[in-house]
């Protein structure tokens, strides 16, 4: 199966890397080689000449989606270029694993979702890897086994720092025009909502609570420009299990002073609870009654180390740990397994439908942060 890349950016480049390391998976159907790479930036593609599977670095994505020999594209540009990339991809009847956040709004997305209902042959998939992390399989399996009892809470967030500095240069990702209204949801949303949404817990109302730290930044001159996202966001929402309402809590954050990368997954119920976080990436926190000799039944959190086996099996070995590229690794290894109609009941990536009702969830949040109330996304 041919793959090609449109951007080769920071995540342009983790992908290919993702791909080199595919005999890291044990009998997976598929085959990937990464033969083409676009980016309208010459420079950028220079870092894919040493990948002797790549015949083409182009600077215009269109060659690409009019040749035949490709068969899925990845594209990882700024969120304003979304919607016509996607669905001219789309359009052109390849595969599309696309990022987040699937369109720079929830118009956006809803061209794309309405371009991938025209094309039933083209396979859409949206990026969200950190639930790729054995342990946060883990989580997402004890609660679908019902441990949890009648649910009390859950939280779902995704942390950086990489704000912190009001001295950093500003980026796309830090201009509404390129990054989006939803700013920072834009961003890291889609990484925390992905398990909620795939367990069922849609919000039925959310309450926002936005902010803009740092509301300024140099521009490429040195001078002070707008920089108007919103740098971090917590939505707290009710959420719904069958008849039962619990409170359902996301943070996603810019400036979360000394986190980088981290993603977290806790559920509590009555009967157990389940915490996950990447900043202790082999372990996993199970909450359960047990007996005590000599003592009765008390309360516990006790600890498990999850290992290095995810949704696909590799050849790590079960007692070694799990990192960042192995989640992307494992993302891929999805997306092109349910390609092939072979991925079963295993955990998948982000659907269309799953990544546009992140959008109405967004602009919810920004209708609740404009009035100061509870929304009906
Ligand atoms: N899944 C994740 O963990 C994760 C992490 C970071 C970023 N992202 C997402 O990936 C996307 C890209 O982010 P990034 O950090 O890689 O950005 P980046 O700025 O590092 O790279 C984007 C690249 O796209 C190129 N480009 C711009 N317009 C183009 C066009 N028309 N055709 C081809 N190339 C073009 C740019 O020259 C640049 O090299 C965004 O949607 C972002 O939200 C996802």
């Amino acid at each position: 199966m041919n793959v090609a890349i449109v951007g080769g950016g920071l995540m342009g480049r983790e992908i290919a890397a993702a791909i080199q390391r595919w005999p890291a998976l044990i009998d997976h159907p598929v085959r990937p080689r990464l033969t083409a790479v676009c980016d309208i930036n010459p420079a950028a593609l220079e870092w894919f000449r040493d990948i002797d599977t790549v015949t083409g670095l182009v600077t215009d994505y269109r060659g690409l989606l009019a040749d035949d020999s490709i068969d899925v594209v990845y594209v990882a540009v700024r969120h304003d270029l979304h919607e016509q990339l996607y669905v001219d991809v789309i359009n052109s009847g390849k595969s599309l694993l696309a990022e987040k956040p699937f369109g720079i709004d929830g118009s956006a997305a809803d061209a794309i979702l309405a371009a991938s209902a025209e094309h039933p042959e083209s396979f859409v998939r949206c990026s969200s890897e950190m639930p790729f992390y054995p342990g946060a399989q883990w989580a997402i399996d004890y609660v679908k086994s019902g441990a949890l009892g009648t649910i009390i809470e859950a939280r779902c967030g995704f942390l950086h720092s990489s704000d912190i500095d009001p001295a950093k240069p500003i980026n796309w990702k830090r201009q509404v025009e390129y990054c989006g209204e939803a700013g920072v949801m834009n961003d890291l949303g889609m990484h925390t909502w992905h398990v909620p949404l795939r367990l069922g817990w849609a919000p039925t109302s959310v309450s926002a609570v936005l902010q803009n730290i740092v509301p300024e930044r140099p521009g490429p001159d040195g001078t002070s420009v707008p920089c108007d996202t919103w740098d971090n966001a917590v939505l707290q929402c009710w959420s719904r299990e069958g008849d039962h309402v619990f409170p359902l809590t996301t943070e996603t954050k810019r400036i979360a002073p000394g986190e980088k990368n981290t993603w977290f997954f806790e559920a509590i119920g009555v009967e157990g609870g389940v915490r996950f976080s990447t900043k202790s990436p082999k372990e996993v926190e199970v909450f359960s009654r047990i007996s005590v000799p000599g003592i009765g039944t008390e309360q516990a959190w006790q600890r498990l180390d999850a290992g290095s086996q995810s949704v696909w099996p590799t050849v790590t070995g079960g007692i070694f740990e799990t990192g960042f590229s192995d989640a992307i690794l494992q993302m891929w290894a999805a997306f092109l397994a349910e390609r092939e109609g072979v991925l079963g009941d295993r955990f998948g990536c982000v659907t269309p439908d799953e990544a546009a009702l992140t959008h109405r969830i967004f602009d919810a949040a920004l209708r609740s942060q404009a009035t100061g109330a509870s929304v009906t996304p």
